[in-house]
C-alpha cells in the first residue's frame, strides 16, 4: 500500500505519473534530436519499417505507423504471434522494430528472433534496460516510463508513443513541428487528469450492454486501446473500430444501449461528424473525445474534453480520458483493477 502513494491502485497512481513520465520521455532528445542507430537512419527508401508487438504496445505501433506514413515513410506493424506464423517477406536490409514495455514477451521476441535469423536488422522499443528484448536486438531506445506494476499498461502507452513520435520525427525530412508540441504535452496531460469528467461519464454508462470506440487515423489506434483497456479491466464487453468501417457490419451492434466513445483528433471532423450522425440515428448516445468546442463535441451527448494540442498528439490525451473512464467503470462494477482475471502483466508464452 505505501508504493501505491495514497492511490487505491496501481493503475490509477500509473495513470497520473503520466506527465512525469513523458517528461522523462523527452528530457535531452528533443533540441539534440532522439538516437537512432546509423542503420535505420539510412534505410533505403521504400523499405518499410516494420513493427512487431502484442496488445497496448501494438495500439502504440500503430499509432506510430500513422506518424511515419504521414512523413512519407513506409511502415507496417504486425501482431507479433501472427509475424510469427505468417511471415512477411524479410531480405537483408529489412528493419523490425519490437515495441514491448516488458522486453519479455514471448509472442515479441519469436518475432524479433525470426526476423533476425532472416536477415533483418532489429530494434527494441523497451521500458526495461537489460530485458530480453534490449539485450537480443541490434540496438535498443528506451521509453523511461519507470516501473509498471498494474497488469493493465497506461503509463507505458504515452511514454511508447512519445518516443516513437521522436523517432518519426528524427526520421522524417522535414521539421513538421511536432517537437514544440511534445514539449507542451506533459502539461496538457496534467490538465486532462485535473479536470476530466470521466467519473461522471462511467456512472452515466455503467449499465451499458456493450461500448464502442471509433476514430480514424491516430484516433483509430487509440479506439482500439480505448476498448482494450475497458475489456480487460471492467470485463464489459468493448470494441474499437475505425470509423469509416462501422457502416460495412459493426452499426448492426449499435443500439441506445450502446454508448459510442467519438475519439477525433483534430484533423478529421467533418467524416467523424457524419458518424456520429450515423450512431445517434440508430438511438446511441455518443461521447465525444475531443476538444470542447469541436463540431463533434457540440453533436454529442456527452463530452470528454481535451485540450487543443498538434492532432497528431491529441490522440495521446483523448487516451488518457479513456484510461480513467475504464479505471472508473471498474470501480463501480467492483472489479480487482490491478489484477484483472486470467491476465499476467507479462506474458511469457508464445
Ligand atoms: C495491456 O494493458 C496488456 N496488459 C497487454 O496487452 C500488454 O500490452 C501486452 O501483453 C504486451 O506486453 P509488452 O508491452 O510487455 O510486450
Amino acid at each position: 500500500d505505501a508504493q501505491k502513494e495514497g492511490y487505491d491502485h496501481y493503475m490509477l497512481k500509473e495513470i497520473h505519473e503520466q506527465p512525469m513520465a513523458l517528461r522523462r520521455a523527452l528530457r535531452g532528445r528533443i533540441d539534440a534530436g532522439i538516437e537512432v542507430p546509423a542503420w535505420l537512419l539510412d534505410h533505403p527508401d521504400g523499405v518499410p519499417v516494420r513493427f512487431v508487438a502484442c496488445g497496448t504496445s501494438y495500439h502504440a505501433a500503430l499509432y506510430a505507423v500513422e506518424l511515419l506514413q504521414k512523413r512519407g515513410i513506409s511502415a507496417q506493424a504486425s501482431l507479433a504471434s501472427e509475424f510469427a506464423t505468417s511471415p512477411p517477406p524479410l531480405v537483408d536490409g529489412s528493419v523490425v522494430v519490437g515495441v514491448t514495455q516488458s522486453g519479455e514477451t514471448a509472442d515479441t521476441l519469436g518475432a524479433l528472433r525470426r526476423a533476425s535469423e532472416a536477415g533483418a536488422r532489429t530494434l527494441a522499443v523497451t521500458n526495461v534496460v537489460g530485458s530480453t528484448a534490449a539485450r537480443e536486438c541490434d540496438d535498443a531506445i528506451f521509453i523511461r516510463a519507470g516501473p509498471e506494476i498494474g497488469v493493465a499498461a497506461t503509463k507505458t502507452f504515452s511514454s511508447q508513443v512519445v518516443t516513437l513520435a521522436l523517432l518519426a520525427e528524427r526520421l522524417a525530412d522535414a521539421d513538421t513541428g511536432i517537437l514544440q508540441a511534445l514539449s507542451t504535452v506533459p502539461d496538457a496531460l496534467q490538465y486532462v487528469l485535473d479536470h476530466t469528467t470521466a467519473p461522471q461519464v462511467a456512472r452515466t454508462y455503467a449499465d451499458a450492454s456493450a461500448y464502442f470506440f471509433v476514430g480514424r487515423g491516430v484516433a483509430h489506434s487509440v479506439s482500439l486501446e480505448g476498448a482494450l483497456k475497458l475489456k480487460e479491466i471492467s470485463y464489459e464487453h468493448a470494441e474499437g473500430f475505425p470509423a469509416g468501417e462501422l457502416k460495412h457490419g459493426p452499426l448492426a451492434l449499435v443500439t441506445p444501449e450502446t454508448p459510442v466513445f467519438a475519439i477525433e483528433t483534430g484533423d478529421h471532423s467533418d467524416r467523424m461528424r457524419g458518424t456520429v450522425e450515423e450512431v445517434q440515428a440508430r438511438g446511441a448516445p455518443v461521447v465525444a473525445v475531443t476538444h470542447p468546442e469541436s463540431a463533434v463535441a457540440a453533436a454529442a451527448e456527452t463530452v470528454l474534453p481535451i485540450p487543443e494540442t498538434h492532432p497528431e498528439l491529441a490522440g495521446l490525451l483523448a487516451n488518457a480520458q479513456l484510461q480513467l473512464l475504464s479505471y472508473h467503470t471498474a470501480r463501480l462494477l467492483d472489479r480487482p483493477v490491478d489484477k484483472p482475471r486470467n491476465l499476467a502483466k507479462s506474458v511469457t508464452v508464445e
